[in-house]
């Protein structure tokens, strides 16, 4: 596919929202200021060895105190709307029960300055920073997680649905149950099919629950929720790695979006575990319960994977064959760089049926950028955002009704198990000083949106 000739967010149409997303846990800091609890991340982060060049989330970008000046970027940048999260444990510090109203107050003032600036905000309810007290009686793996969700989510909608109309409910559930519940490197560290499953079935309850929670409370909302998604590519043809191939699908594309669909868990017939998980849990008397009609569904497409049969890989016997082993395209990261595939994997789940509008709530790149007198200049990641953006665009040229995209993200900031080691920054930060540098990327989008 060609992207060369010169791109401008007007073929987009004049109501597509572009928009930067960020993260409590990545961006705020200010981890203990004003009566803030502390979060899974803040504590799984002293874990010896779990995060890259043992970094701590406790400063990030310092968000907190810089939003003012953050959301000016985002301005001048050309953005129109902003994603951004609710820390759960700076509003709730024990995670149900007592509310802290600085907390509650700092949210009033982003969303103010954001309203004042004319950024439409879309509001992340859960983006993988669940409080610790919460994860001291079991976290997601706790049957009593839809009630703490709950209470979670209506002081939310009750606090801001006056001024907030657009709401996401969890980011990417795979993403938090499966590296934080079943393989230890995500935050709480926990392992195995014992904590997995508990925590995948949570999620899709807690997923559809939001949902109805931000119709009942909030008039005239917008809600969504985000899928982490990506293309898997049988390594050979040969049978093996083809049922490897659509094992991995099943788990990374359809664990979460099947259920809020109303069709339940899914069911492949060479994965006989994920039967288990309706057993389990007994799921299948739930499967009206994980029904919600988002308004939209949020895509999160980092990679494709090329996937091989591999014994060795428990329950899955499935595992991937890196981007750089095959010599493909990829970022910093070993992340495979493909716009093909963001154009399959949009249209696959177009085709789910029953979608209403996509929107591609996250995409970026991390490299390895450099300051140099002042200047970033990070070709690789303008070229990224070049061809992932004509891909979505030629897949809303046919017909499917994607209806924004935000970058993946505005400033550098604290990458989960990879610390301040992976930047996706489209302004570079020096987290010593915390001085801010638009990169040449973002001087491409600013241009981009700007039609010139
Ligand atoms: C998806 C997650 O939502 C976000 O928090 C993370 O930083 C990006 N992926 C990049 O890994």
């Amino acid at each position: 596919m060609s992207y060369l000739h010169k791109l401008h967010a007007s073929s987009f149409g004049p109501d597509f929202q572009w928009g930067v997303a960020i993260a409590a846990q990545q961006n705020e800091g200010a981890h203990l200021d004003d009566g803030r609890g502390l979060s899974i991340w803040d504590v799984f982060s002293r874990r010896q060895g779990k995060i890259k060049g043992g970094g701590k989330p406790y400063e990030a970008c310092d968000f907190y105190y810089r939003y003012k000046d953050d959301l000016m970027l985002v301005k001048a940048l050309g953005f129109s709307v902003f994603r951004f999260s609710i820390s759960w444990s700076r509003i709730l510090p024990e995670g149900v029960g007592r509310v802290n109203r600085e907390g509650i107050a700092f949210y009033h003032r982003l969303i103010d300055e954001c309203l004042l600036l004319g950024l439409t905000p879309y509001v992340t309810l859960y983006h993988w920073d669940l409080p610790q007290e919460l994860q001291k009686q079991g976290g997601w793996t706790s049957h009593q997680m839809l009630k703490w969700f709950t209470r979670f989510v209506t002081v939310c909608v009750e606090e801001y649905g006056d001024k907030v109309k657009n709401w996401i409910v969890l980011n990417e559930p795979m993403g938090f149950t499966s590296l934080g519940y079943m393989m230890g490197m995500h935050a709480p560290g926990k392992t195995g099919i014992g904590n997995f499953f508990p925590a995948v079935h949570n999620a899709a309850l807690c997923q559809a629950e939001g949902g109805r929670l931000i119709r009942s409370t909030v008039p005239k909302a917008n809600i969504g929720t985000v899928f982490s998604c990506s293309e898997i590519i049988p390594f050979t043809r040969r049978e093996e790695d083809l049922l490897a191939a659509k094992r991995a699908d099943a788990l990374l594309n359809r664990l979460f979006i099947e259920p809020a669909m109303g069709r339940g868990y899914p069911h492949e017939e060479n994965f006989p575990l994920l039967d288990k998980l309706h057993l389990h849990n007994k799921a299948w008397k739930y499967t009206e319960r994980m029904t919600f009609n988002f308004d939209f569904i949020g895509i999160q497409n980092y990679f494709p994977l090329t996937v091989k049969y591999n014994a060795l890989i428990p329950y899955l016997h499935a595992s991937d064959v890196k981007a750089k082993v095959r010599k493909v395209p990829h970022t910093d990261m070993g992340w495979e760089i493909n716009a093909d595939s963001f154009y399959r994997i949009i249209k696959r789940f177009w085709l789910y049926g029953g979608v209403k509008e996509i929107m591609i709530t996250e995409g970026g790149a991390a490299f390895k950028d450099q300051l140099v007198n002042g200047v970033v200049d990070d070709a690789k990641r303008t070229d990224y955002f070049q061809q992932y953006l004509s891909a979505m665009l030629r897949a809303k040229k046919e017909g499917i009704n994607i209806k924004g995209y935000f970058a993946w993200t505005l400033t550098d900031n604290f990458e989960w198990s990879e610390g301040y080691t992976a930047r996706f920054g489209l302004v570079h930060v020096d987290f010593k000083t915390q001085l801010r540098t638009i990169k040449n990327s973002g001087y491409w989008f600013r241009d981009f949106l700007r039609g010139s």
